[in-house]
Parts: structure tokens; C-alpha cells; sequence
């Protein structure tokens, strides 16, 4: 029998999928779904600092639906601004989530900026989270801050953060870095034990007839994956940290090539509101076939095969390979 074990953030995973933060993991009746179809853990949705702060402004990103979305997980979504229960009714869906499932529960806080509510880090980890994922979104739009002062921002909130809890901290974070191996290797220095990438980040469009900035969200493709693919593949053995992919893992082939590039996990939103958290069973029976008939024996030999190191031709991943692939385009 193929061993599809997995170790993440120090836990260990009886496999490498998992549904990352969105609406579904509001309902704990959904999470029991979730491990019932074999997933290894569940990311809670997240609390953001907003929130903590009194400030809940920044919720829009997360909340508007797309007509992608099936009836079922349509009448997941909720109302503006109740995304989440504030911080006491997070604490409280921690200590349900917790109760009711025997996978590992990683909880989620979302901010940019190290201040007292970092505080709720640890009151989620008092509430029995076995992780927290940490996922830092900013749009740095002053003329006035330099990136070394954007990315120091960063590290401070890594730092506050896995100084205040014991649980491991894993942060999910966006490419737009100018040198990303050199900031995900200093954001393991300063304590992350996990890196998950990437962020989507949520573009306003415009309504050009009532000329208004509008918020539409849209599922990721497994194109997108490509990204992820190609970081992931860069910085395993480079850090020491546990890779996570989120973005574009939409079947079974998305989770063995993220394995492959080196992920420990394969993170899934869109596919499961796209499809139904049944998609979860769907992927790891057409995962353990895949395995099975390429005679792969675990997960464990799979993983970082198609790294950087590993790969006969390294520079595929870097600027070397650019020029080739504009010459193959044939018109
Ligand atoms: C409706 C919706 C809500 C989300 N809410 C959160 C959230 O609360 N916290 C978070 O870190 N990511 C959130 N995400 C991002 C997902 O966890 C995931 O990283 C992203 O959708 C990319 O993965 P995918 O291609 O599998 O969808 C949300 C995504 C969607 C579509």
C-alpha cells in the first residue's frame, strides 16, 4: 500500500492534502466533511488584524462571490462583514473545530503590522490550535516607504508572533518581493517554521458605468500553480522551513507535481467551492492511483524530485530558460 504520509510544521499528516482558510471552514459541519473525505488538516479561516483592531475595512477582499461558485458552495458565502464571528467567536470556532476533529486544526490570523493585537496569537494557541498560519497582506502605496522598511515590517510580525506562542507559526505570504528567496529565507530566520505560497491578491476592476472601483473575486485555474511550482522548486534545501503550496491546486496531478517541487502539503480552496468538499476523496483516489501505477512507494520519495537541485537542468527554473521559451512559440 503507497505510504501518502506527510510531516508538516513538526505534525504528522496521513497526507499531503489540504483545504486551506475560506467561508467553508466557518461551519464546523463542513470541517467533518472535510476529514471524513481525507483531508490531513484543515486552515481555519482567518481573523484579521482589522478586526482585533475595530477596523473591519479590509474584509472586501475575501467576501464578494463570483457566479463560478456552485449553489453548494454558494450558500457558504456569507454577508459583508460577517466572515467571521470577531475574535471571541474565533476563539470559540478554534475550541469547536478542535472538539469535533481528530486532524490537526491550524488556525489563521491575517495582518501586516506587529501591535497588540498579536496578542490573540496566543489566546489562540490557549484555545488548542495545533498551528497558526500567519498571512501577511499589504499594498505598500506610500511613495514614502522603501521596501527594506515593508519587508522589516514583516519580520517584526513574524518575530512578535512566534515569540508569544509555542505552536508552530507558518506564514503565507505573496511574491511580490524583489529578491524572494532572500526574504523567505529571513522570514524562517526570524522564526517561521512553514512558508505557503502565495497570497492571491484580490484586484479591483472598474465598473465603467457607474464609475466605481469594484471587487469581484475569482477562482484560481491550475495554471496559476506554475508560480508556486517554480519558488517551491527554488527554495527547497535552500531553507530549512516546511513548504507549503496554496494556489492552483485543483486535481490530483497539481498535488504530486507542488510534492514534487518540494511542498511538504498542497493547499486547495477554489477546487473544493468550485466542485464540493467531496473533491478532497476525489483527489486522493486519483492521487494514490497516480502513485500506484508510476510505482512510487510514498509520498516521502516523491517529494523535491523535480527541485531545483534536483532537476538535470537547474537554470529551467531561472532566467536561463526565458529566451528559450520565447523562441518556442510558434505563430
Ligand atoms: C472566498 C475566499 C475566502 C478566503 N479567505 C481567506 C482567509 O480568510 N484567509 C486566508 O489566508 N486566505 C483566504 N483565502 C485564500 C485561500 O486560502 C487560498 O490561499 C487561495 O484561494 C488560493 O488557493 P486556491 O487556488 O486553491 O483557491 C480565501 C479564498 C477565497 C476564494
Amino acid at each position: 500500500m503507497t505510504d501518502l504520509s506527510t510531516t508538516y510544521l513538526g505534525l504528522q499528516l496521513k497526507n499531503p492534502i489540504v483545504p486551506s482558510s475560506s467561508p467553508l471552514m466557518q461551519k464546523v459541519d463542513n470541517l467533518k466533511k472535510m476529514q471524513d473525505a481525507g483531508a490531513a488538516a484543515v486552515i481555519l479561516h482567518s481573523l484579521f488584524e482589522e478586526q482585533i483592531e475595530q477596523e473591519s475595512h479590509a474584509l472586501d477582499h475575501f467576501l464578494s462571490a463570483t457566479s463560478e461558485f456552485n449553489p453548494e458552495a454558494q450558500s457558504y458565502f456569507p454577508e459583508l462583514g460577517a466572515y467571521n464571528r470577531g475574535p471571541e467567536g474565533y476563539l470559540d470556532h478554534v475550541r469547536k473545530a478542535k472538539a469535533a476533529l481528530a486532524i490537526p486544526v491550524i488556525a489563521s490570523l491575517n495582518g501586516y503590522s506587529s501591535g497588540g493585537w498579536v496578542d490573540y496569537a496566543r489566546q489562540i494557541e490557549q484555545a488548542g490550535a495545533d498551528a497558526l498560519e500567519l498571512n501577511m497582506y499589504y499594498i505598500a502605496a506610500e511613495t514614502d516607504l522603501d521596501s527594506a522598511a515593508v519587508e522589516e515590517m514583516y519580520l517584526d510580525l513574524v518575530r512578535d508572533v512566534t515569540t508569544e506562542i509555542t505552536i508552530p507559526v507558518t506564514v503565507k505570504l505573496s511574491h511580490h518581493f524583489s529578491a524572494f528567496a532572500n526574504m523567505a529565507w529571513r522570514i524562517q530566520r526570524a522564526g517561521a517554521r512553514g512558508l505557503v505560497l502565495f497570497n492571491r491578491f484580490y484586484q479591483p476592476d472598474f465598473d465603467l458605468e457607474n464609475l466605481e472601483v469594484v471587487h469581484g473575486l475569482d477562482l484560481s485555474s491550475s495554471y496559476e500553480l506554475r508560480l508556486r511550482l517554480r519558488w517551491i522548486a527554488i527554495l527547497y534545501d535552500r531553507v530549512s522551513a516546511d513548504l507549503a503550496v496554496t494556489g492552483g491546486v485543483h486535481t490530483a496531478e497539481d498535488v504530486i507535481k507542488s510534492v514534487m517541487a518540494g511542498a511538504s502539503i498542497a493547499m486547495t480552496t477554489s477546487a473544493l467551492l468550485h466542485h464540493g468538499i467531496g473533491h478532497v476523496a476525489t483527489m486522493l483516489a486519483e492521487m494514490r492511483d497516480w502513485l500506484e501505477a508510476h510505482e512510487y512507494e510514498s509520498v516521502r520519495q516523491m517529494r523535491g524530485s523535480m527541485s531545483q537541485r534536483a532537476v538535470p537542468h537547474p537554470a529551467a527554473f531561472e532566467r536561463a530558460n526565458y529566451a528559450r521559451v520565447l523562441q518556442s512559440y510558434r505563430l
